[in-house]
């Protein structure tokens, strides 16, 4: 049996008052489409299909940046949930049974999927719909039950009688479908409702042979329609991650504005401080100390290392190292094992070496600094001539006096040195030291020469 999954990612999402498309305000630092897609790839469908529609450029730029293998289908006009999903009929004529995910409902779980699908196969259902207990269930559409108990429609907010409205059963809008049997009902759905919308919930009515799986997480459900909305998501969200972290280990003493995005991985015994904020695919080791204060995305970071004020973005630091307080990794920067960085240091697209210290006030740019360098206070490799960006080499072992540029490309040989306040512009072969400054002219009595007011 095969199975396909459809997202609908349509919708202008005109409640929640923003310029992109709906699907990618976020949760965490991470578009609301992305979660879903990655409960997809989780559930590991043959095919997955995003149905896109307002500002479409916007949607397909940010999937084909971040995801492999998924097809766009496209909806001119945003004409309703139906409508959407009958733009996907090529998928859905591909597979034996069709998976439906809404765009804006980033806490589906590929576990749930796999009950749904389940009860699916064992009830001979033909539409199963994923359903929820809330405790207030305003906004989304009502599970309708028959005396008997038996699942019958689903009736939207606005179309709800006021005896519907009281029913706290809702649909969360991921279903199972029998690709033959939605086939022939999507044609058929009508817009005859308070919306003027074609309603995918209609199909239940029309296929008639439904299931309703509840769910017992009812976060699963949960959507923004509103930046209110996105707001208690990210509420959601975040404490759902730092609680999973700290099952798994991690230390926290206060959770004051710590904030972590749900594809980090931090290992145990360390400690993440208040004002810590840790996105993207980054990786930490154990028995770190992060923060205060910092802000890490998109890093490899080892074991037993200390980021204390720091901001790093794509750099890999190795076991060992601490950095800060105050520094700055920009991208493509490798930091190898037992690094010292100290304050006001930033570091960009360069490899520092086994035990180097950076101890103050340096910039270090587009350099390859071998083991053991020591660089003085106030160092500066000036990469850039205006035109082009060059390279600066510093062997092992090599001394950086206080002060000195670095004039690039230039090439500092083993166990150089060079003298305080120089601005190498050659280069220094190994063991020698280059001083590159004026001369110091001494002017005897120059005192004397005109009056100075003492005081
Ligand atoms: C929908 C369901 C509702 C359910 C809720 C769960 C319908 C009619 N209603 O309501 O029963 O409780 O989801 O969150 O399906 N979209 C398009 N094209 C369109 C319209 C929407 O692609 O023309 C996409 C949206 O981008 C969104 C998803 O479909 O990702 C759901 O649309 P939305 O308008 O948010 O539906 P709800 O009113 O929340
Ligand atoms: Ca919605």
């Amino acid at each position: 049996m095969t199975t396909g999954c459809v997202i609908l990612a349509g919708g202008a999402g005109k409640r929640m008052k923003t310029a992109k498309p709906k699907v990618l305000c976020e949760v965490l630092k991470k578009p609301m489409l992305g979660w879903v897609l990655d409960c997809a790839e989780n559930f590991g469908f043959d095919k997955i299909g995003v149905v896109t529609g307002f500002k479409r450029e916007m949607t397909e730029e940010y999937i084909s940046a971040n995801y492999k293998n998924i097809s766009t289908y496209y909806q001119d006009e945003q004409k309703g949930t139906g409508d959407a999903l009958s733009r996907a009929k090529e998928l859905i004529k591909s597979v034996d049974r069709v998976c439906v995910l809404c765009g804006d409902a980033p806490f589906i779980d590929a576990e749930t999927l796999k009950g749904a699908l389940d009860m699916h196969e064992n009830s001979s259902a033909d539409v199963t719909v994923i359903t929820a207990v809330l405790d207030d269930p305003h906004g989304y559409g009502r599970i309708i039950r028959s005396d008997s108990g038996k699942f019958t429609a689903i009736r939207e907010q606005k179309d709800c009688s006021p005896e519907e409205e009281k029913i706290c059963e809702i649909n969360s809008g991921a279903y199972w479908f029998s690709s033959k049997e939605l086939l022939d009902a999507l044609p058929r759905l009508k817009n005859d409702n308070a919306s003027g919308e074609y309603y995918l919930t209609d199909c239940v009515e029309i296929i008639g042979n439904a299931a309703a799986y509840t769910s017992e997480n009812p976060e699963i459900a949960f959507g923004a329609n509103t930046k209110g909305g996105l707001y208690e998501l990210n509420n959601i969200a975040r404490l759902g991650v730092l609680s999973r972290l700290m099952e798994s280990g991690v230390c926290f003493i206060s959770l004051d504005g710590i904030i972590i995005g749900k594809d980090a991985v931090i290992g145990e015994d360390t400690l993440i401080l208040p004002n810590t904020i840790i996105l993207g695919k980054t990786v930490i080791g154990k028995n770190c100390e992060i923060g205060a204060n910092s802000r890490i995305e998109d890093c490899i970071i080892g074991d037993n290392v200390t980021l204390d004020n720091v901001k790093a973005t794509l750099a890999t630091v190795e076991d060992g190292v601490s950095i800060g307080p105050f520094a700055q990794l920009r991208p493509n920067t490798v930091i190898k094992s037992g690094v010292k960085i100290g304050d006001f240091v930033e570091v960009k697209n360069s490899t520092i070496g086994i035990n180097t210290a950076i101890a103050h006030l340096t910039y270090v740019g587009d350099s390859d600094v071998g083991r053991g360098v020591n660089f003085g206070c106030g160092c500066v490799t000036a990469n850039y001539d205006g035109v082009k960006k060059h390279r600066t080499e510093i062997g092992d072992h090599a001394f950086i006096g206080c002060n000195t540029n670095l004039i690039a490309p230039v090439k500092i040989g083993e166990n150089a040195a060079t003298g305080a306040g120089s601005t190498i512009t050659v280069d220094v072969p190994e063991n020698a030291l280059a001083v590159e400054r004026g001369k110091a002219k001494i002017y005897e009595n120059w005192h004397g020469n005109f009056e100075r007011k003492k005081k």
